[in-house]
């Protein structure tokens, strides 16, 4: 069984519809481990009541490589397969990276590679597009830049303000964000955890 590894800094709704999947047989796959950067993080609240380990660390005040090396000894510790972010806001050292290379996924409130950072939802909003959406993607060192697996397209209604926008656009992420992980282990053989690089 693919062990996933969550990082979330937030809410934790994809996490959730993640679990949620797993827990209908959708996604064949375990949550070895949920990882937090912010400590009162949400998200973390679901996570202890289901019963999953949580490693709720702080990241104020550390530099971004000492911090990395904490949660990858963790994803370590946790015998992680596959890292899947749900709302992780921050970027990945190198060492994470490479730990982890194409072992790495995440979910934006957008179709990259427009609107990447933050308030994707209020860019497409501001850019007055008529399309946005949701795209799950490998991580690299980039902002939002690693290559595309999978996009929802959300059609920007003439009445929609940033909230509503946002709150289709998430809807859509927690079918997407499943969907995607079990087409990733569904190709993929996991033949060793090692740091030796990607087995995509
Ligand atoms: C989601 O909209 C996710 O796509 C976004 O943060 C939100 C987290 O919500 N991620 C990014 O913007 C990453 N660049 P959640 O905590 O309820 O899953």
């Amino acid at each position: 069984m693919t062990r996933l590894g969550i990082l979330l800094s937030g809410r934790g709704s994809n996490f959730q519809a993640i679990h949620r999947a797993i827990d209908r047989g959708n996604l064949s796959a375990k949550i070895a481990c949920v990882i937090s950067n912010i400590p009162d993080a949400p998200g973390l609240v679901y996570a202890n009541e289901q019963g999953l380990p949580v490693f709720a660390l702080d990241s104020k005040g550390i530099q971004r490589a000492d911090f990395d090396r904490q949660v990858i000894a963790i994803l370590e510790q946790s015998r992680v397969d596959l890292v899947c972010l749900a709302g992780y806001m921050r970027l990945l050292s190198k060492e994470f990276i490479s730990a982890y290379a194409g072992r790495i996924l995440n979910i934006h409130p957008s179709l990259l590679p427009s609107f990447p950072g933050l308030h994707a939802q209020q860019q497409a909003f501001e850019h007055g597009v008529k399309i946005t959406g949701c795209t799950v993607h490998y991580v690299d060192e980039g902002l939002d830049t690693g290559s595309i697996l999978a996009q929802t397209a959300v059609e920007v209604l003439a009445e929609d303000t940033e909230e509503s926008l946002g709150a289709r656009i998430l809807e859509q992420e927690h079918r997407l964000y499943p969907k995607t992980i079990q087409a990733v282990i569904s190709r993929t053989a996991w033949t060793k955890r090692s740091k030796s690089g990607s087995s995509l």
